[in-house]
């Protein structure tokens, strides 16, 4: 009952401060639920940088990881982008060391370099499109067939991407820690025991993995396609936070989360980074404003350019195929 208390009265508080500094908490789909549920936006990568993109807070507070935060900042340099946990990073952004891969860019001069957004403001620098999973396919296609493309950082996504584009990239060889861990086997022997139960997961999935889901997609994508969808069991191969939003919008419907190689006594594929935020830090740094993210101002301005050449695309009428870069 205490606890109860407690919680309903930091709720009450931030939801106080956020109304005297005309704040606005963004958080992604793999954050815990209580958080989720006081957010004024959920969505996937893309969506929360569209949101970023047009809010008119003061403050942002972005509930998720670090270069997401990043990326609110670089498109809101004038304003106070606020995560609650600093230490919240990402392993598929730090598989991917700014001057390693500028030394990796530098042997493929010619390359058009397309960089996944969960990487480090510096590594968009060096990029020339930022792309996410919900637009990454439009991306690749909209460069010109005889332009050869790097591919940073997650490698599994990449070569989801070479298979459904059939376009060669160069691979920069990053992984996300959680997408990486999926056991087939376990996943398999749930499909047995659940014979109705599609399989969907995340693209950032191993490509055995990916060969065996019913449908691939961002957080966002799965979400929709499992609201439209008329199977009634699901077995999700993504961050265990998306199961909150999925059981929360279709009560009727059975969500299972696809295992990894070290569940043996439960399926939570948990992100440990996103799960860094708790809702005391999330009134904390709204409470004292910080920790917040700072960054260089020339590296915000380099880093700007392919956000907004990814949010251009990404709005083109499916007619404008082609580009130049
Ligand atoms: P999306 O938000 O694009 O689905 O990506 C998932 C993810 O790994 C974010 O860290
Ligand atoms: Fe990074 Fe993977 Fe966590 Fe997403 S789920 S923040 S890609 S480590």
């Amino acid at each position: 009952m205490e606890r109860i208390e407690q919680h309903n009265q930091l709720v009450k508080e931030i939801q106080r401060l956020k109304e005297e500094k005309n704040a606005v908490i963004l958080a992604h789909y793999y954050q815990i639920p209580e958080i989720q549920d006081i957010a004024d936006f959920v969505g996937d990568s893309l969506a929360l940088a569209q949101e970023a993109a047009k809010t008119t807070a003061d403050v942002i507070v972005f509930a998720g990881v670090h270069f997401m935060a990043e990326t609110a900042k670089i498109l809101n340099p004038t304003k106070k982008v606020l995560l609650p946990d600093l230490e919240a990073g990402c392993s598929l952004a730090e598989s991917c060391p700014p001057s390693d891969f500028r030394a990796f860019v530098n042997k493929y001069p010619d390359h058009v370099v397309v960089s996944y957004i969960n990487c480090t403001a510096e590594v968009k620098t060096l990029s020339d499109i930022v792309c996410t999973s919900s637009n990454a396919v439009k991306i690749i296609n909209s460069i010109p067939k005889e332009q050869p493309i790097i591919f940073a950082p997650d490698a599994n996504l990449g070569k989801y991407l070479m298979k459904e584009t059939g376009r060669e990239m160069k691979l920069w060889n990053g992984a996300c820690i959680v997408h990486e861990a999926f056991d087939l086997e376990k996943i398999v022997k749930l499909k047995i025991e659940h014979p109705r139960a599609k399989i969907i997961a995340h693209p950032e999935s191993e490509t055995h993995i990916l060969n065996a889901a019913n449908f691939i997609g961002s957080t966002a994508a799965l979400l929709k396609f499992v609201e439209e969808d008329d199977a009634s069991v699901y077995i999700v191969a993504t961050e265990h936070g998306i199961l909150h939003k999925m059981i929360q919008k279709l009560p009727h419907k059975q969500f299972i989360a696809a295992p990894g190689v070290e569940d043996n006594t439960c399926a939570c594929s948990e992100c440990a980074f996103m799960k860094m935020n708790t809702l005391p830090k999330l009134y904390n740094c709204l409470k004292h404003e910080t920790p917040e993210i700072i960054l260089d101002e020339s590296v915000m301005k380099k880093a700007l350019v392919p956000i907004e050449k990814m949010f251009e695309i990404t709005n083109r009428q499916p007619q404008c195929a082609t580009a130049t870069y």
